[in-house]
């Protein structure tokens, strides 16, 4: 999203024995979730603090899924916006996986809330059931992707710090450390990279507090170990690595609001009608339709999710809150 760079570059090819079929996906979980309740996981050394797999990430079956196919995960890992490796789609898997330490980690909660705290990124992703769910996900270069993530409701870690009646808005910080992100040394953001949502966006069930995808912890370029995810608004409002979440009650400024203001608002979120200055936001291209002849798909509007998302701008003109 640099202002000096044209947003996308191709895709790499990928066979068609890679492509990870939705219904192949879910069969696979289906079987693991089967041998859990069976109690097959006790293949775990006794008194080992590991599960079997540690990569795995056991979770039930969430609302708000859609049926589309899921993008390959080879894709979804390996074309990836994360500035902090780098503004080429393939620097992250390069450097992530190596360089990003997800452990320890603390996510600070703080703010104008009742109970401010520091939340264990342990004890973090215990504090409600896990969920499975597929969301689409349109990025502001115009791709889009579908990815089956696993995590919970923003919602629920909300109300246990118990938001106070000044606390209007949530600003999210994400970790910026030089030492593991090379990333910093380039100007094309005032790091740390920070989000921000207004409080009742931040607490509708689709706000998704995100640990996983395809069933797995998230890789480090997809954000480890913790982002949001807010399908309804461009792709850059689901902030990766999360290392604070403060309320507070002036709308917060975010990163690329502050580089490019003409080019990016707070809310941002999806909207066919609404350009950017430099492209259209009409049509999207989905992640691994790279055919010649393959049609470019319509961009809905609030990404699929109006039904549930419209009725909290009621009454806003959203040509003027981009
Ligand atoms: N979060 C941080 N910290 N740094 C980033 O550069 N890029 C954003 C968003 N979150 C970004 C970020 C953008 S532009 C997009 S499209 C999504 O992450 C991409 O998420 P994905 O790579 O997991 O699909």
């Amino acid at each position: 999203m640099p202002t000096t760079r044209y947003p996308w570059s191709a895709p790499r090819d990928i066979a068609p024995s890679e492509i990870t079929p939705r219904a192949v996906w879910m069969r696979r979980r289906e079987l693991l979730q089967a041998a859990a309740a069976a109690g097959l996981a006790i293949a775990a050394p006794r008194g080992s603090a590991q599960p079997a797999d540690a990569r795995k990430l056991p979770a039930k079956s969430g609302p708000y899924s859609t049926m589309e196919k899921p993008t390959p995960y080879k894709l979804i890992t390996e074309y990836v916006n994360f500035y902090e490796f780098g503004t080429e789609k393939d620097d992250p898997p390069k450097y992530a996986p190596k360089l990003l330490r997800t452990r320890p980690w603390t996510v600070q909660v703080d703010g104008a809330v009742k109970k401010p705290r520091a939340f264990d990124i342990e004890e973090l992703l215990k504090l409600a059931p896990l969920e499975d769910r597929v969301y689409r996900l349109r990025c502001v270069e115009a791709w889009s992707a579908v990815v089956p993530w696993v995590g919970y409701p923003l919602a629920e870690l909300i109300k246990r710090v118990e938001p106070t009646g000044n606390a209007k808005f949530v600003e999210f910080t994400t970790l910026a450390d030089p030492k593991q992100m090379p990333g910093l040394r380039s100007p094309v953001i005032d790091w740390p990279y920070t989000e921000g949502l207004r409080l009742d966006e931040a607490m509708h069930p689709l706000t998704l507090l995100t640990f996983g995808l395809y069933g797995e912890v998230l890789p480090n370029q997809n954000g480890a170990p913790v982002r949001i995810v807010v399908p309804w608004k461009y792709g850059f409002k689901s902030a990766k690595s999360i290392v604070r979440i403060r309320f507070v009650e002036k709308q917060p400024l975010n990163s690329w609001q502050k580089s490019a203001p003409h080019e990016y608002g707070f809310y941002s979120n999806v909207n066919p009608t609404r350009d950017h200055p430099r492209w259209s936001q009409a049509t999207e291209r989905r992640l691994g339709e790279d055919g010649l002849f393959t049609k470019r798909r319509p961009t809905l509007m609030f990404n699929g999710y109006a039904e549930q998302v419209a009725s909290l701008y009621a009454g806003m003109d959203l040509q003027k809150f981009y």
